[in-house]
């Protein structure tokens, strides 16, 4: 199963921008990396060939490795695999990693994501994996490139041609196929049973349509931008899956809108980052579901009111109907009803829209940043 990249999909097709019409193409990106991989509730990844049940059985460790915005889409699945499969995963990032004298041995597996397939770090640390006697599965999204055919499995994220250097819809393609990937893992160790493999990939099969849902949003983060167009620095919080959303929306700032702007983790906000806040910091807050994780959700909310008592100007990105930020909040960018792993497909979104917006609202070219290839092919 291929999906043709014709001249037609590569045109900007009466969008402002090669981004604008990747982060409206999402919907339909997820559901192309979904296609024909879910059978009855069971997932199906024939491309693994090199990969079987009996070497997926037998790893003991994942390592990911990946650069930029592949990296964060690798922290976030990163959670998922090891709550479903069991099995231990750590992010690496790709240039770090050969130089790090990595403990790895045969039943290491090394996962690579890579948008292009060419980004000459992550080809070098797949070679290294490779010649040190790891497994080697990539995920990527371009057909033939470099190094899947380095591996020993890949899995194609199918999310089209993505043209904008900001990657959009290729993340969260990776996410999902990384996800994939998990619950397969799952399946062949045994540790999902019938019952959660059918509902996980039943709200994966659900993500096209609330991503649609979510671009509804976009006025309102145009609006948002437009006011912050002279901001000169955004931080960004997160906890657990929203972590690295929290790192991902900083980075699409700084490559496009050339504003500085920082990730943390949320609980570590009380060790130094709350040094940073003063009155009207900007702080974009990734709120997790008070129905899924009743605690992380105190907890943001606690950071909540202790960054506003600061002077933060807040713009939470909460579950639509989650009361408890209102108070605290000065602006809510609401998220359809989602499920713990699913949220952070969703949580990107309004973040991607709004570096778009504030690139654009500074006259800026959003397609071609200063300084910055779509793909690096030098170390
Ligand atoms: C470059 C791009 C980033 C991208 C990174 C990894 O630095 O500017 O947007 O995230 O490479 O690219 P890859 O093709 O390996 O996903």
């Amino acid at each position: 199963f291929e999906i043709a990249w014709d001249a037609t999909s590569a045109d900007k097709g009466g969008w402002s921008s090669f981004m604008a019409k990747e982060i409206a193409e999402q919907p339909e990106a997820i559901a192309n990396t979904l296609r024909g991989r879910i059978v009855d509730g069971i997932v199906e990844i024939p491309e693994l060939a090199g990969l079987g049940a009996d070497t997926l059985r037998d790893i003991d460790r994942i390592v990911i490795v990946a650069c930029g915005t592949a990296s964060y889409a690798a922290s976030v699945a990163r959670y998922a695999i090891e709550a479903w499969a069991r099995v231990p995963v750590t992010v690496e990032l790709s240039h770090e990693f050969r130089y790090s004298n990595p403990v790895l041995s045969e039943r290491t597996l090394l996962i690579s994501v890579s948008q292009s397939g060419e980004t000459m770090d992550t080809l070098m640390a797949v070679k290294y994996g490779r010649d040190a006697g790891v497994k080697t599965l990539s995920v990527c999204n371009t057909q033939s490139a470099t190094i899947p055919r380095e591996s020993d499995g890949v899995i194609y994220t199918h999310a089209g041609p993505e043209v904008a250097v900001a990657s959009t819809k290729a993340f969260i393609a990776q996410i999902v196929a990384l996800y994939l990937f998990g619950l397969h893992l799952a399946n062949v160790r045994g540790t999902l049973t019938a019952e959660e493999l059918a509902e996980l990939t039943e709200q994966l099969t659900g993500v096209p349509e609330q991503l649609a849902e979510v671009l509804e949003v976009t006025e309102t983060v145009r609006t948002l931008a437009h006011w912050m167009a002279d901001t000169r620095s955004v931080l960004f919080l997160g906890r657990h899956v929203g972590f690295p959303i929290a790192l991902e929306g900083a980075l699409k700032l700084k490559e496009i809108s050339y504003i500085h702007a920082e990730g943390f983790a949320a609980g570590e906000l009380k060790h130094g980052p709350i040094a940073l806040i003063e009155p009207g910091q900007p702080v974009f807050v990734m709120v997790p579901s008070p129905r899924n994780s009743p605690v992380m959700h105190s907890k943001i909310v606690s950071n909540i009111q202790e960054i506003r008592a600061r002077g933060a100007r807040v713009i939470a990105i909460a579950e639509k109907g989650d009361a408890a930020v209102l108070p605290y909040a000065d602006e809510v960018i609401p998220l359809p009803i989602a499920e713990l792993f699913m949220q952070p497909l969703l949580t990107v979104v309004p973040l991607q829209l709004f570096a778009l917006e504030l690139s654009t609202a500074k006259g800026l070219d959003v397609d071609q940043p200063r300084n910055l290839a779509k793909s690096v092919t030098v170390e």
